[in-house]
């Protein structure tokens, strides 16, 4: 492997980025006013890989351990470019105030940045988000939903035109459609294609977002469950046209302590016979999953991480028989201050049993804002290393990650944290490191 040298050429990250969300509601403000919160130094983008995070290179003695954005070429928060679709009319000032995550002194010391983010039309279907209560009439009227894809893209080169965008990404940051599976219709682009023709019903919101984006070769990531990317017709595309894409679900709070939590029991074959996880949380989002269509694409994308972690087929006795449940209840008092509960139920040497309880306070869309940000970045990363098709390296940021067809994903946030460096490593030519020391390998 060459030492020090760009493996990949990496085009520059000159200009400015757009970065669009479908969906301008509580994740997508906290995102964009968090960043012109710290572009204006009012306050720190802590969580971010890209803004925060380092990357250790070489050998332990050589002390070397640069800012991640130092070491790989990343677009610059100044230079980023913020735009959304949303079928409210609300702009990003009123929608951050609405969602009420954010300070007012927060929000009000960026108004007139905030201000100038409204929405565009967007391509929506209550057939796939029901809950949704006010008046949500700000949506393409196109009769065909080729044409409202033909609208999108030129609702990007517009956007890109207007602020002057050298390159664009999209992170879906819209409401979690209802559950639905693999159909003819997804198999092959010449059948989506065809299906955008004749507004096939199985053809979701989502799935017209990526297709625009992907055919002007923008990046798409799926900050919620659903299939939108994940499937064959979306992978021959962005094939076709070069474009990376990552999915799904962005991982935060409670899955985010299972993958934590799970690997370390792995570790220690400390044995599981059950999680039990509950959630009370009251934003919107906690409306629109209180449909029991949209929780069933939720509790797929939670439900996954365990089984994968923990490898039951290659530990029967520990994880064999364990009982995993999920449960996610709407309660508007909390808004965006979630609350979640774990008992863990567990059994150690002997098969004794042990308890573990966790009561998790977060804030749902302050864990997600940074995520937003560094898959903005790293898919811009990904585009311009010539990275295409479905970018596993990003599985550290969601819950259900996309994987190449055969393979099943990787879970466990530890591993995903080493896979995700050694990309960054393997794309400038550095040495991946196995934390093997020199005395037993000569790298
Ligand atoms: N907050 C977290 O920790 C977290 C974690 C993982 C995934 N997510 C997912 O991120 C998404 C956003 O979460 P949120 O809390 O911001 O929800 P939110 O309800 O505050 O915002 C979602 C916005 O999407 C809009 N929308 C719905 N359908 C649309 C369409 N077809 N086109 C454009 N916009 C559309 C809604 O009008 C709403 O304004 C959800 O799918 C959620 O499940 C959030």
């Amino acid at each position: 492997m060459p030492n020090r040298q760009e493996r990949v050429r990496i085009a520059p990250a000159k200009g400015r980025l757009a970065v669009l969300t479908p969906g301008l509601g509580a994740v997508a403000t906290t995102f964009m006013a968090g960043v012109e919160l710290a572009r204006q130094k009012i306050a720190k983008p802590f969580g971010s890989l890209s803004q925060m995070g380092r990357i250790r290179l070489g050998k332990r003695t050589d002390k070397k351990n640069p800012l991640i954005r130092q070491f790989v070429p990343l677009a610059r928060l100044e230079d980023l470019r913020f735009g959304a679709w949303d079928p409210y009319h609300d702009d990003a000032y009123l929608a951050a105030r609405k969602a009420e995550v954010l300070s007012r002194d927060h929000i009000d010391a960026i108004k007139p940045f905030l201000k100038k983010i409204k929405p565009m039309s967007a391509v929506f279907d209550g057939r796939y988000i029901k809950n949704l209560k006010g008046d949500i009439s700000n949506v393409k009227l196109q009769k065909s939903l080729m044409a409202k894809a033909e609208a999108l893209m030129r609702d990007i080169e517009g956007f890109m035109k207007r602020e002057k965008c050298d390159r664009a990404v999209v992170v879906w940051c819209a409401s979690t459609e209802k559950y639905i599976q693999a159909k003819p219709v997804h198999r092959s682009l010449a059948a989506f294609e065809k299906g955008l023709r004749n507004n096939d019903p199985d053809i979701a919101p989502s799935m017209v977002y990526a297709y625009a984006a992907l055919r002007l070769g923008v990046p798409f990531n799926n900050g919620a469950p659903g299939l939108t990317v994940d499937i064959p017709a979306m992978w021959e595309l962005a094939d076709k046209t070069g474009a990376p894409i990552s999915g799904k679900d962005f991982k935060t709070g409670q899955t985010l302590m299972k993958t934590i939590l799970a690997p370390g029991m792995k570790a220690r074959l400390l044995g599981l016979a059950g999680w039990f996880s509950t959630n009370i949380l009251g934003n919107r989002d906690g409306e629109v999953l209180d449909n029991p269509d949209s929780f069933k694409t939720k509790e797929v994308s939670k439900l996954g991480s365990l089984e994968y972690i923990l490898q039951p087929e290659a530990y029967p006795e520990l994880y064999g028989n364990f009982y995993h449940k999920v449960r996610i209840n709407y309660y508007p008092p909390r808004g965006d201050a979630k609350e979640a509960w774990d008992n863990i139920d567990i059994f150690g040497w002997l098969g004794y049993p042990m308890q573990i309880k966790v009561n998790f306070l977060c804030r749902d869309s302050i864990l997600a804002a940074p995520v937003v940000l560094d898959l903005a970045i790293f898919s811009d990363l990904a585009q311009r290393a010539g990275l295409k098709g479905i970018q596993e390296w990003l599985s550290f940021f969601y819950k259900s990650p996309m994987t190449a067809p055969g393979l099943y994903p990787e879970h466990d946030l530890f591993i995903q944290l080493m896979k995700f460096k050694n990309t960054l490593r393997y794309l400038k030519g550095e040495s991946l490191i196995t934390h093997l020391g020199n005395e037993y390998y000569n790298f």
